[in-house]
């Protein structure tokens, strides 16, 4: 009998430990751990003027996504003007150091220009707007980018279709025009249509995934799904995440982990403990990563994550609070998230 509660409450106590986070250093790649690509939000600033950023960025990721200088406000300013020189460093740079780069993104309800916006013309002019823009740009980048997030965030949380102003200008048809205006333009890249809570909201997740489907039954080519994945400690449920991970790789897409940050004070309060919500923080990510790593190999393109340390984390800018979401510290030190990270890397 004793030896029975011994061995119960044994039993208890492994299974309610929680899990070891090793302390580790980041002088191997992340990239060079996964067999598929780990890649990063390029903030181009940093890039340019931060050389610890710079570095950071260049030896752990391989793949590239520019945070913001490839979306319409940036590269096509006015009408009849595009402004290449930022993008065109980034790309070429990605060349010479082997990165992949993921374009992001050419059609969105937000960061657009104000001549998109006052834009006059009838259907058809709009139409014929948004087919120069996403044309123009996808022919100058022909060859040199991976792949694209023709569309991003045209779905409510209810499944129903964004009131955006393409929707509202050209109609309900006007996602599958992008897709077929993408893919003329560069018949090799890799189309994807890209959007937040995919991965906790079921409905909006089914019907992003049936919308796609009739779009590519009917013809048009789309490759992937991103899940932006903008989680926080407190709501994420990582069986839920996993488990739409599934839906997505089953309806056969390439799933892209998007935008990954996993906040730690979603609510914007004062912060006593940091410690402990990093412990969360890098369960949660080592719970995605074995998720991701069970996936079909052909059909994982990439986790990547919105950003190389705190410091740059939109978060803090956007919702205006304090938080700590990304990998690396303020002071560019490693932190919990990224030793779990490197343990769960599938290499
Ligand atoms: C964010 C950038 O990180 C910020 O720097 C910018 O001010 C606003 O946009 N979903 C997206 C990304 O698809 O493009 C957004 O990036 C974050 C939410």
């Amino acid at each position: 009998m004793k030896h029975l509660i011994f061995s119960v409450v044994l039993l208890f106590c492994l299974s309610c430990k929680k899990e070891e986070i090793p302390t580790c250093q980041d002088e191997t790649s992340l990239y060079s751990l996964a067999d598929y690509p780990i890649g990063v939000a390029i903030d181009f600033m940093a890039f340019e003027y931060d050389s610890i950023y710079k570095q950071k960025a260049t030896a752990q990721f391989n793949s590239f996504t520019p945070e913001n200088i490839f979306k319409a406000d940036y590269l096509h300013p006015e009408e009849n003007y595009f402004d290449w020189s930022a993008a065109d460093s980034l790309v070429d740079f990605c060349i010479a150091y082997n990165k992949r780069l993921h374009g992001h993104t050419l059609i969105w309800h937000q960061q657009i220009p104000s001549w998109i916006e006052n834009f006059q013309g009838d259907e058809l002019a709009w139409e014929l707007m948004m087919k120069t823009h996403i044309q123009t740009i996808v022919t100058h980048f022909k060859g040199k980018v991976t792949a694209w997030d023709v569309v991003n965030e045209a779905f409510e949380e209810d499944g129903t279709l964004r009131n955006s102003i393409w929707r509202e200008k050209i109609g309900d048809d006007y996602i599958q025009k992008a897709f077929q205006y993408a893919h003329e333009a560069d018949p090799d890249a890799l189309l994807f249509y890209n959007d937040y809570n995919l991965e906790s909201n079921n409905k909006k997740r089914k019907a992003v995934l049936e919308f796609f489907t009739n779009m590519h039954d009917s013809g048009v080519q789309i490759d992937g799904i991103g899940m932006q994945t903008h989680i926080d400690v407190c709501s994420a449920r990582s069986k839920e995440i996993v488990e739409a991970f599934g839906d997505v790789v089953e309806a056969n897409y390439l799933l892209h982990i998007s935008e990954l940050d996993i906040a730690i004070n979603p609510k914007g309060k004062k912060i006593n403990n940091k410690q402990d919500s990093f412990h969360d923080q890098a369960i949660l990510l080592g719970e995605i990563v074995k998720g991701y790593n069970n996936l079909p190999p052909a059909l994982q393109y990439g986790i990547t994550f919105w950003g190389v340390s705190d410091t740059q984390s939109w978060i803090r800018t956007y919702y205006n609070r304090e938080d700590y979401p990304l990998l690396y510290d303020d002071n560019y030190q490693v932190k919990p998230c990224y030793c779990i990270l490197k343990k769960h890397l599938p290499l």
